[in-house]
Formats: C-alpha cells, structure tokens, sequence
C-alpha cells in the first residue's frame, strides 16, 4: 500500500459489495468542485456536450474551494468500491491515485486524438501514469494574479501596483479611504495561495523553484523566506476581521461590487467577473501579482478516470476525455472558467485580454524558466507534504507567530512522509 489515505482493507470489500448494475443509457459520473457561479457556468457547458452525445450526465458536485472536501468524498467512495467515472484530481496526486490501482488507462481517446502531439509534455507527463494515459487535461489557470476593482483604485487615488513597494502604497491609501485593501478569505488554501505568490515576488521565481518546488531546506529558512513571511504579516493588516472561513469567490465578489480593492487569487475569480457581466481592462483589472511578472505559476485541471466495470460507462468515459479534449470544449469552457486552453490550435479571438496576456506569459516563462507549478494547487509537492506545509501558512495567518518560528515549522512541515 503506497498511499497512507486508502485503506486497502475496505477496498477489497467494497469492490466486492459494489458490482454496478447494469444501465439502460450510458452515464458518466463526474465529480468537481466546480459550484460557484463562474465554474458551474464552465461545468455545465460539458454537461451539454455529453447530453448531446447522448451520454447521462450524473452531478457529483461536492462544494469547497480548491477541492479538500471534494477529495475527502471520492476517498469514500472509492474505499467503498464504487468510484465515480472521472473526478477531477490534479498535479503529483495523479500518480498517489494511479499507485492505488484504481485509474483507467485512456490511451484509446489519447491515440485518437493525438494529445502527445497537442500537448506539452510538462502537462502531458502529469496526465500519465507508467506512460499511459489515466487523466484528460482540462485548462491552464494562473495562479500569481492580483484582481483589482480600478474605481476603488481611482476613489482612493492610488495607482495599479506592479511591486510590493507600490503595493503597500496603494494598500494605504485604499484603507485611508474606508475601504478594505484585501479581500480575502481565511482558509489553508487561500492563505497559501497568497503566501505562494508572495515567495515568487520577493524571492524570483528560481527561489521559489528551490524552495517549494524543491523543497531544499536551506531555502526554507534562508533571509528570503524570512522576508517572504514578513511581507505576508505585512498584508494581514490590509485584510477586514471578517475573513475567518469566507469563501474565495465572496471575496472576489468584494472586489466586484467596489467594497474592496485588490485580492490575490487565481484566474478562476476572472469567471466570477465574468459571471458578472464585468469586463477585463474596464470593470476589473488583472495584474500579475507584485514583483512577480515575469513569472507564472500553473495550475492545471484533470479529470483523472476511474476504473469502472460496466461496458457502456466504459464507453462513455472514452466519449467524456475526447470531449475534454475538443477545441469546442477546450474554447466555451475556458471562456467561462477564466483559464486558458491546455492544448494547441484554440483560436484567441474570444478571449480577453487577461487570457491573452496569460497566454503570452506562459509562453515566455515557459522560455525563460520561470513557469512553475503551484504549491497552493496541489501541483509542485505530494499531498501530504502540501498539506503539511499548508497548516503551517494557515497557522501563521491565524496567529501572532514570527517569521523566524514560521521558517522553522516550514522546514519541518517539507519532510513530512
Ligand atoms: C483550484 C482549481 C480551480 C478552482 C479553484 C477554486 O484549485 O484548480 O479550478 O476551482 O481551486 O475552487
């Protein structure tokens, strides 16, 4: 048994307790946590494409931001022997769950539909397990963005940062002005997400590369990381009282509705302004975070597929990947999520100008060495040490620890097994 979070006890009876009964139509059982209105809106584009392929599309929505409850239920239903068709899992836990024996191998959508050849082998490596495809990419999102209401902005007489110094400015005088600077909402994940694209603006992006990607120890408690924790104690104090557990997209809904002036956050909030009618360069601006423009962290969505021993549904997982894989699919759901297409040959017209910028930024950080993946997003470290590591953030958000102990515990939280 490879991974700690499957017990293989339980799968053994529940594989024997869950033969499926056989189905009249072919179903597909897809579990996300895509229910805010930018990513239901996304979500259900596929659903329209499977219903007109004729394929029953079966909702296994499971609320939570960045998908920690959404794991804890396909943990559950895999122990109990009835995995859903496809879920979507992401990064290094493709390999924890292709290590249990439970993914389906998809080569025959990936031959059919040339992925090798659409794909990068950066996103094609992850989708595979022993090289053969177990999981379809779905889209590119951005991690290091800084979302900006210009109004906020102009009332408060402050202008769009581009470094922490100019950051800090316009944080002071949106406060000044009686309106919050940072919208924000206290939870691990969002903690991190802000303390990852902090790491890549003080640090560059070959520290944050040594750091959390690599995980080398002397990074993690080096000057820099000190700094990084500094900075992040420095932006607690533009974030309002009322953070405690608030959802990310309540928060970018601050932004939208003027009630505050900036938040960190991936380029899954641009489909919460999208949602809203708001349009990119207008109503919302988007900015690589502070001091980190030449670089990019990604994060890119799966959806890993699920051995399933009903012909039809076998059928029908096969039908669901090429999907993901359609430029069709590939085009209305980036649209609406606010990520970009995973694969080549998606034309650009319809897209803003946050995803043309995120496109071009790919491309240059990929050349440059500055593409990396995100820790926030279960894309640069194993999940336990992830997780570890994200307790450590959410402690040091939540508390009046210092930088120096937040290093240490960090450095601890790396060699967790
Ligand atoms: C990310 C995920 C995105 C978005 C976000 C908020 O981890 O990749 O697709 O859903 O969490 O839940």
């Amino acid at each position: 048994m490879k991974l700690k979070f499957l017990n293989a006890a339980l799968i053994v009876s529940g594989l024997i307790a869950a033969v499926p009964a056989v189905q009249a139509a072919p179903q597909v059982e897809v579990l996300h946590y895509w229910t805010s209105g930018g990513e239901a809106k996304s979500i259900a584009e596929l659903k329209k494409m499977m219903e007109a392929k004729g394929v029953v599309w079966k909702d296994f929505a499971v609320a939570g931001g960045a998908g920690e409850n959404a794991t804890t239920a396909l943990k559950a239903r895999v122990i109990a022997g009835s995995p859903p068709t496809a879920a979507q899992i992401k990064g290094p836990s493709i390999q924890e769950w292709g290590a249990e024996g439970v993914l389906a191998n998809i080569d025959a959508a990936a031959t059919e539909g040339k992925w090798d050849t659409l794909l990068q082998p950066v996103v094609s490596n992850v989708m595979k397990y022993k090289g053969h495809y177990v999981a379809v990419p779905v889209n590119v999102h951005r991690v290091n963005w800084l979302w900006i209401n210009p109004e906020v902005l102009s009332k408060a007489g402050a202008k769009v940062p581009t470094n922490f110094a100019e950051f800090f400015d316009a944080a002071d005088k949106i406060k000044k002005a009686g309106l919050i600077a940072v919208a924000h909402g206290g939870q691990p994940w969002q903690d991190t997400t802000v303390f990852e694209s902090v790491v890549l603006g003080v640090g560059g992006a070959k520290f944050y590369d040594k750091a959390l990607v690599k995980l080398d120890p002397a990074s993690l408690t080096s000057p820099t990381m000190i700094k990084s924790f500094e900075t992040l104690a420095k932006i607690k104090t533009y974030i309002d009282k009322d953070s405690a557990g608030r959802d990310w997209n309540l928060a970018t809904a601050m932004v939208i509705n003027g009630k505050a002036g900036m938040q960190f956050m991936g380029d899954w909030a641009k489909g919460e302004f999208t949602a809203a009618g708001k349009v990119a360069g207008k109503d919302f601006l988007c900015v690589p975070a502070p001091d980190t423009e030449k670089s990019f962290t990604f994060n890119i969505d799966s959806l890993a597929m699920f051995k399933v021993k009903n012909p039809e549904e076998q059928k029908a997982q096969l039908t669901l990947a090429t999907a993901v894989m359609s430029p069709e699919f590939q085009e209305v759901f980036n649209l609406n999520k606010g990520s970009i297409p995973v694969r080549a040959g998606i034309s650009r017209a319809k897209f803003d100008s946050c995803a043309t910028r995120s496109m071009d930024d790919f491309a240059a950080s990929g050349k440059a060495g500055a593409l990396e993946p995100s820790l926030a997003h279960g894309m640069a470290v194993d999940s336990a040490k992830a997780g570890a590591i994200q307790d450590v953030i959410a402690k040091f958000m939540n508390s009046t620890m210092t930088p120096q102990a937040a290093v240490d515990a960090l450095a601890k939280a790396a060699k967790t097994k």
